[in-house]
């Protein structure tokens, strides 16, 4: 097992990454504050793994809660029944929860911690890939909103992460992809180093060699630990980890979401915002190839559906979260490795982006 060091000064946290360390005892008691625990999943994922991990909290008061699965249940509605069952069964303040699931039940339970009685603790138990080399990590909560998804959240940093990578052995082959486009995001943004790895060893990957999985696990959470420790509220260098995300949450809500998991319209939107970096003159012809030969080897879309028009785009990526002042924010690439935060880019160059897209 590799350990992690996620530093917030008094709220730093470990991150455990390790093959069949779900039902350690030890890597949760140190980080449960009182006797109650409540853990959160959802009804995919209770059959496969919610005994192995309450096995491991023996001698603890342990409550269940079991949601419905799926994008569409990340809403105030749901988080409402797990304050309905904390208030019920008396949980005080120094109730632990736990997240055992991918990003939707860590999002949502994360939430829950912040807003219940002001803060509680809560443990990230990842089971996606996605979740593991990115949600679980730097303290997003929150849930989605008619008007706008992850609009209604909170910062609050969890009080460890669990990342067992044998729980990855069950993950559907798209989830297992739409998660290595985040993977390949952090080779993208700042580490040159580990584009090539995965380059290198991407068929591995896909073919879920666990050792292999463990190491991009850990040179992910690596990357998102540097960035989120400088970083915590997104005033800088944080934004960056979202390149592809303003394309890509634009074809999301084009596409209704759900329809488009959210890796994979990161994936076309990457390579929309490499196709724009090119045009800027960072990017040569050949980076932005390399690109996309990686992304297309794992069976991720390299553009977006053919009906979308550039209008289409632009009314929903004015609604991104980075947009300041009416302006679009969009994150680039210097280079291969180099990402920066652009706002005022040239229209013409936006448009041709948009077209080169639109008429393949
Ligand atoms: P998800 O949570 O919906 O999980 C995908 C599917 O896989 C679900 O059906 C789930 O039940 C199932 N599943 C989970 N683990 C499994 C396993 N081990 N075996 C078999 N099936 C399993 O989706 P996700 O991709 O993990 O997360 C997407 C969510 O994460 C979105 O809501 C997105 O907004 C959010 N997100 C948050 C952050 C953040 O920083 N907080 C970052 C990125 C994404
Ligand atoms: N997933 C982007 C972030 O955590 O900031």
């Amino acid at each position: 097992m590799k350990t992690l060091n996620v530093d917030f000064s008094e709220r730093s946290y470990p991150i455990y990454i390790g093959q069949g360390i779900l039902d350690t005892p030890a890597l949760y008691t140190p980080h449960i504050k009182g006797q109650q625990v409540l853990v959160v999943t959802n009804n995919t994922i209770a059959p496969l793994y919610l005994e192995k991990l309450t096995s491991a909290l023996d001698g603890y008061s342990i409550s269940i809660s079991i949601l419905a699965d799926g994008e569409q249940h990340k809403k105030m509605a749901t988080v409402e029944l797990i304050f309905d069952q904390l208030l019920e069964e008396r949980h005080n303040r120094t109730t632990t929860l736990i997240a055992l699931g991918g990003g939707v039940i860590g999002d949502m339970t994360g939430f829950a911690a912040a807003c219940y009685q002001r803060g509680v603790a809560f443990i990230q138990v990842p089971t996606t890939l996605l979740a593991q080399v990115d949600s679980s990590v730097g303290g997003k909560t929150g849930v989605n909103h008619p008007l706008g998804k992850n609009m209604i959240g909170a910062f609050h940093q969890p009080n460890a992460v669990i990342i067992d990578t044998d729980t990855l052995d069950t993950l559907p082959d798209k989830e297992l992809s739409a998660g290595l486009a985040e993977v390949i995001k952090y080779g993208l943004i700042r580490d040159p180093g580990f584009f090539e790895w995965l380059e290198g060893n991407i068929e591995r990957l896909l073919a879920r060699d666990s050792e292999y999985l463990a190491e991009a696990v850990y040179r992910s959470c690596k990357n998102k630990a540097e960035v989120v420790e400088q970083d915590e509220l997104e005033s800088g260098v944080r934004a960056t980890l979202n390149l592809g995300h303003t394309f890509g949450h634009a074809i999301e809500a084009c596409q209704g979401y759900g329809n488009w998991l959210h890796g994979e319209a990161v994936s076309a939107g990457t390579m929309m915002a490499a196709d724009l970096s090119r045009r800027m003159g960072w990017l040569s012809h050949g980076d932005v190839q390399r690109i996309k030969s990686l992304l297309a080897k794992c069976d991720l879309p390299t553009k977006p559906p053919s009906t979308m028009s550039p209008d289409d785009f632009m009314q929903k990526m004015i609604l991104d979260k980075k947009v300041l002042d009416g302006k679009l924010r969009l994150v680039l690439l210097k280079s291969l490795g180099v990402a920066c935060v652009r706002s005022g880019i040239d229209p013409v160059l936006l448009n041709e982006t948009f077209s080169a897209f639109e008429s393949r």
